[in-house]
């Protein structure tokens, strides 16, 4: 079975933030746990660089869109690797394979008949590149996600017949009830359907920049239309002189809230107008927020994640964010909580958990883990967190499957205190138990590391290699798996304590 897991593709009118780290690294979490799991994996993430978020903020700087394009999206790149995900490709909607192919796809709804000429007359939100009923209004006039003043815009476009495929969607949903989860935004895109689908424009005729439209070259495809279809044309392009469509379509797509309506209800109708498999299912997720707003770049209270990272370190934002916010809820973040989490979770519990099992195999066995037989209560008490960790990332539960790990990292600092090895060590007629105790403890830490890999990489694979543990396929994942034997080696403090500033005088 192969998994094909995509990210939004984001606007390049500005830098990266915070809140396009967050899903980057959720489908990051995920990719990487399928491929410990021995899966077929394509991760896609990209920009989306046409139409008018685009043109005006390029306008506003004084350069060419293509310019601040090629520019933003090297910061958008960079920030993929530097939060260490795994995609496979990055999709950029200016490469010229992807035009080609967008105007495939548009060319095939239109001969399938789902296309005519209309006009269209309404609010039109450039920010979010997306039309308005009056009803979505706030005071009125302005946009409800930017708070700008919009204006009434009358246009000939080409339109989408999306009107049509109010039943085929609505079969659809009921015969799969899981396609969108959470429940709640399944409901939510359902009920939008049952209200009644309006057609929407296909094609814009006041702007350039974008794929001109097949058959009438004085429009460019709709920039959402566009859009959406990356998940579609890079599998057709991303491995040179390879399609990788029939490997891997359909989809499983990752997104925020904000953009529920075009995921849930525009795309599968696109899909089934051009005659291409629905998606395997969409994950939506809440908003990261700052003092209770949605950390947005037209609200001003962006997090550049670079700064955090270079302060912090990379394995630390990306476990923060998803113990912080239950993924699927909003959630607010903040540098205190940060710091707090930091201190009692990574370094108190995970980091000296490590230092502390290493230490004592290192003094009291020569850094040998004993070839012992396990702790019988422990064993009971940890058999089962690899598979409810499997279970919950099945269900897209990212920070319940963290969770499940965290649960157990604090039941083997108990296992800590309740043994106590230090005076174990003292005593001569325990040292049978002390070999268990400290098997015990290595294979249980080794579990716990390859299950929060996907969480933490280098921090994981750090911590295997000084237990002589290299292996992360979730086959070994089991406690019991593996015995005793290993030899094992130094480790630098993982997470080294944050120490408060000093007050000042
Ligand atoms: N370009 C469109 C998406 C096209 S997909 C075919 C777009 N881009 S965006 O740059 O605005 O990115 C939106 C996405 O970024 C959200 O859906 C979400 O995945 C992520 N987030 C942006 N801000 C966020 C928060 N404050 N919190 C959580 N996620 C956020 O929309």
């Amino acid at each position: 079975m192969s998994f094909y897991i995509t990210t939004p593709i984001y606007y390049v009118n500005a830098e990266p933030h915070l809140g396009h780290a967050y899903t980057t690294i959720a489908a990051d979490i995920l990719a990487r746990h399928m491929r410990q799991r021995g899966e077929d994996v394509f991760f896609l993430t990209g920009t989306d660089e046409h139409g008018e978020p685009v043109a005006q903020a390029a306008e506003r700087e004084g350069v060419a869109p293509r310019e601040l394009a090629d520019r933003n999206s090297v910061k958008f790149r960079d920030l993929v690797k530097r939060l260490g995900a795994t995609n496979d490709f990055f999709i950029r909607t200016s490469d010229p394979e992807h035009e080609r192919a967008v105007q495939e796809v548009v060319q095939k709804i239109h001969d399938n008949g789902h296309v005519y000429a209309g006009t269209y007359e309404g609010y039109y939100c450039p920010r979010c590149a997306d039309f308005k009923t009056e009803a979505e209004l706030v005071d009125g006039t302005k946009c409800p996600i930017h708070l700008i003043v919009l204006e009434r815009e009358k246009e000939d476009n080409w339109f989408f017949k999306l009107s049509a495929f109010q039943e085929p969607l609505e079969r659809l949903y009921a015969e799969r009830p899981e396609w969108v989860t959470p429940q709640s935004r399944y409901n939510e895109a359902l009920s939008f359907i049952k209200q009644g689908l309006n057609d929407v424009s296909l094609s814009r005729a006041r702007i350039s920049w974008g794929v001109p439209v097949p058959w009438d070259e004085s429009q460019v495809i709709y920039v959402w239309i566009d859009a959406l279809l990356n998940y579609y044309t890079a599998l057709s392009y991303a491995r040179e002189g390879e399609d990788l469509t029939e490997r891997y379509w359909p989809a499983r797509h990752l997104i925020g809230k904000d953009i529920l309506k075009f995921h849930a209800v525009i795309w599968p109708a696109m899909l089934m107008a051009a005659g291409i498999e629905v998606p395997r299912s969409i994950f939506i997720h809440g908003y990261l927020l700052m003092d209770e707003h949605k950390m947005s770049k037209s609200l001003g209270n962006v997090i550049d994640p670079l700064e955090v990272m270079d302060r912090f370190g990379t394995d630390t934002l990306r476990y923060y964010l998803f113990r912080e916010v239950n993924f699927g809820q909003d959630g607010s973040i903040s540098a205190a909580g940060f710091e707090t989490r930091y201190n009692a979770e990574l370094a108190n519990e995970y980091g000296n958990l490590a230092s502390r099992t290493l230490a004592m195999i290192a003094r009291y066995r020569d850094g040998l883990v004993p070839d012992a037989s396990l702790d019988e209560q422990l064993a009971g008490d940890l058999a089962e967190v690899h598979e409810r960790v499997r279970e919950k990332l099945d269900a897209v539960d990212i920070s319940g499957a963290l969770e499940e790990i965290w649960t157990a990292v604090r039941r083997l600092n108990r296992f800590v205190q309740d043994e106590e090895p230090w005076k174990l060590a003292k005593d001569e007629g325990a040292a049978e138990r002390l070999d268990a105790v400290l098997c015990s403890l290595a294979e249980g830490l080794r579990v716990l590391s390859v299950l929060v890999h996907p969480y933490m990489p280098d921090s994981a694979e750090r911590l295997l290699a000084a237990l002589g543990q290299e292996d992360l396929s979730y086959d070994g994942a089991s406690f019991g798996a593996r015995g005793g034997g290993a030899q094992t080696s130094k480790l630098e403090p993982l997470f080294p304590r944050i120490e408060p500033p000093a007050a000042a005088a």
